[in-house]
C-alpha cells in the first residue's frame, strides 16, 4: 500500500529531472565548485572533476537511482528490498545507514552556509553593497563569520524553511519549486555571465579555468574532485535513491541522469565562468581566496552595476533557492525512513531531524569563530572534518558499495528490466563501466586520498 502510494508520487514526465537536478544543483556548484578550483590550480582541477563526473559519477548516479526505483521505498528499506530479492548478504543494508548518517552530517552544515545566502540576500536589497571595494566586501563577510547569533539565526530560518516544504509532502511544494526557479536560476547566470564577460578580465578567467598544466595536479586535488563528484550529484548517501524510488517505470534511466549530470556540470562550470574574470579584474581578491570567494566578489559586481541592489538580492536569492531544494533532499529520505518504518508523522519526523541537525550544525557555526584554530583531527576544525567525513569518506564509501552491489551482485534480470528503456549497447557501456572503472578508480583515488591527508 504504502509503495503504490510512493510510486504515484511524482505527478508529471520529468519531474525526476527537475526534482533530481534541484538536488544537485546548489552551494556545491555556485559557492563550492569555484573556490576549490580556486585553490586546486584551475583547469587541472577541472579536468579531474570532469573525468570523475563521467567515468564514475554517471555510472553511479544510475545505479543508485536504479536501487531506488527497484526497492521502491526509502533508502534503508529499498537497499534491504533489493537485497532480499537478490538473495545477497543483509550486510549489504549497510549503504542504506551509511547515507542517513552521512545526509544528516552534511545537512547540518549545509543549512549553515545556506544561511549566509539568506545574509547576503537581505544585504543587497538593503542597498548594502553600493560601491563596496574588494576590502570591504572581505571585511563585510569576514564580519558575518564572527557574528554567532546572526549566523545561528540564518541557520535556523534556513532549517525551518526546509521542514516546511518537507512537512507538506515532496510532491507539490518541490515539485512547483524547482519547475520556475530551475529555469531562473539558469537565466540569471547567463545574464551575469555577459556582465562578468563585459567588466571582467574574461580571457584571465577562462585561462584559469580551462588551461591545464600538469605541475598543478595533486592527490589532494584528485580526492578532492572525486568526493566534489559526488557532492555536486547528490551522490552517495540515498537523495537520488529516494527520488528515484519516485520514479515511474515508463522513463530511461541513463538519459535522466546524463542529462541531471550535464545541467549539474553546466551549473558550475557556468557559475566559474561568472567569478574568476571578476577575481582576476578585482585588486586585493585572489582566486585562492577559499569559501568566501563567492561571498566576496559578486558583491563587487552588484555594487558597481547601475541596477545592482536588485540583480544582487535576486541572484542571492536564487542561490538560497537551489540550496533550499538540496537541502530538501537532504532531509528526505531520512523522514521517509521514519515515516515508513516507525509510522512517525511527516512533521514530527522532520522537526525532530532538523533540532537534531541544528544542534550539530553548532559546532560549524563555532568553527568559523571561536573554534577556528581548534584541532580536531589532522588539523581539521568539526567544520573542516564534518565536510571530509562525509565528501571524502562517506560518500565515496557509499557510492563504491552501490556500484560493487549493482554491478556484482545484483542479479542481472531485474537490472535489465529497471533499464529496459536503455539500448542494449549502452546498458552493456555502462555495466562495464560500472563493474570494472568505477570501483577501482573510487577505492585508489580513496585511498590516495587517506594517505594525503594522514601520512603525506
Ligand atoms: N548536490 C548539492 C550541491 O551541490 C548538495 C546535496 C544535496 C548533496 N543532496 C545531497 C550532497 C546528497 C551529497 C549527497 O549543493
Amino acid at each position: 500500500m504504502k509503495r503504490a502510494q510512493q510510486h504515484a508520487i511524482w505527478g508529471r514526465r520529468g519531474t525526476f529531472i527537475l526534482a533530481a537536478t534541484g538536488s544537485a544543483v546548489g552551494l556545491g556548484n555556485i559557492w563550492k565548485f569555484p573556490y576549490i578550483v580556486g585553490e586546486n590550480g584551475g583547469g587541472a582541477f577541472v579536468l579531474m572533476y570532469l573525468l570523475c563526473i563521467c567515468l564514475i559519477g554517471l555510472p553511479v548516479m544510475a545505479a543508485e537511482v536504479l536501487l531506488g526505483r527497484r526497492g521502491r521505498a526509502n533508502p534503508i528499506m529499498a537497499v534491504g528490498e533489493v537485497v532480499r530479492e537478490s538473495r545477497s548478504s543483509k550486510a549489504w543494508g549497510l549503504i542504506g545507514w551509511a547515507g542517513v548518517v552521512a545526509g544528516f552530517i552534511i545537512l547540518s552544515y549545509y543549512s549553515v552556509i545556506a544561511g549566509w545566502t539568506l545574509e547576503y540576500v537581505t544585504t543587497a536589497a538593503r542597498g548594502g553593497f553600493a560601491g563596496i571595494d574588494g576590502h570591504t566586501a572581505s571585511a563585510t563577510f569576514n564580519a558575518l563569520l564572527g557574528d554567532v547569533s546572526k549566523l545561528v539565526r540564518w541557520q535556523t530560518a534556513f532549517l525551518c524553511m526546509t521542514a516546511l516544504i518537507i512537512m507538506f509532502g515532496v510532491t507539490r511544494g518541490l515539485e512547483t519549486a524547482v519547475r520556475i526557479l530551475m529555469p531562473l536560476l539558469f537565466v540569471l547566470l547567463v545574464l551575469l555571465l555577459l556582465y562578468s564577460a563585459y567588466a571582467g578580465d574574461f580571457l584571465a578567467g577562462l585561462r584559469f579555468l580551462f588551461s591545464f598544466r600538469i605541475s598543478d595536479l595533486s592527490l589532494e586535488g584528485l580526492s578532492l574532485a572525486l568526493g566534489h563528484a559526488f557532492f555536486t550529484l547528490s551522490l552517495g548517501m540515498g537523495a537520488i535513491m529516494a527520488y528515484g524510488s519516485y520514479m515511474p517505470h515508463n522513463t530511461s534511466i541513463l538519459k535522466t541522469v546524463i542529462t541531471v549530470g550535464c545541467l549539474d556540470t553546466l551549473v558550475a562550470l557556468m557559475a566559474g565562468m561568472v567569478i574568476f574574470p571578476i577575481v582576476f579584474a578585482t585588486p586585493g581578491v585572489e582566486p585562492g581566496g577559499g569559501p568566501g570567494l563567492l561571498f566576496e566578489t559578486l558583491p563587487i559586481v552588484f555594487g558597481g552595476m547601475p541596477v545592482g541592489t536588485i540583480v544582487g538580492a535576486v541572484f542571492f536569492l536564487l542561490i538560497t533557492l537551489a540550496a533550499w531544494s538540496s537541502n530538501i533532499s537532504l532531509l528526505e529520505p531520512i523522514v521517509a525512513y521514519l515515516t515508513e518504518n516507525f509510522r512517525f508523522h511527516r512533521l514530527s519526523a522532520s522537526l525532530l531531524i532538523i533540532f537534531l541537525a541544528w544542534l550539530l550544525g553548532l559546532t560549524t557555526v563555532y568553527s568559523l569563530n571561536h573554534w577556528q584554530g581548534m584541532n580536531m583531527v589532522a588539523g581539521m576544525t568539526p567544520f573542516d572534518f564534518s565536510q571530509f567525513l562525509t565528501e571524502q569518506v562517506l560518500l565515496p564509501l557509499g557510492a563504491l558499495a552501490m556500484a560493487v552491489y549493482v554491478g556484482w551482485f545484483m542479479k542481472k534480470a531485474p537490472l535489465r528490466r529497471e533499464m529496459k528503456l536503455d539500448a542494449t549497447h549502452w546498458f552493456g557501456r555502462w555495466y562495464t563501466i560500472l563493474r570494472y572503472v568505477s570501483p577501482v578508480l573510487i577505492l585508489v583515488v580513496f585511498l590516495l586520498g587517506l594517505f594525503d591527508k594522514f601520512a603525506g
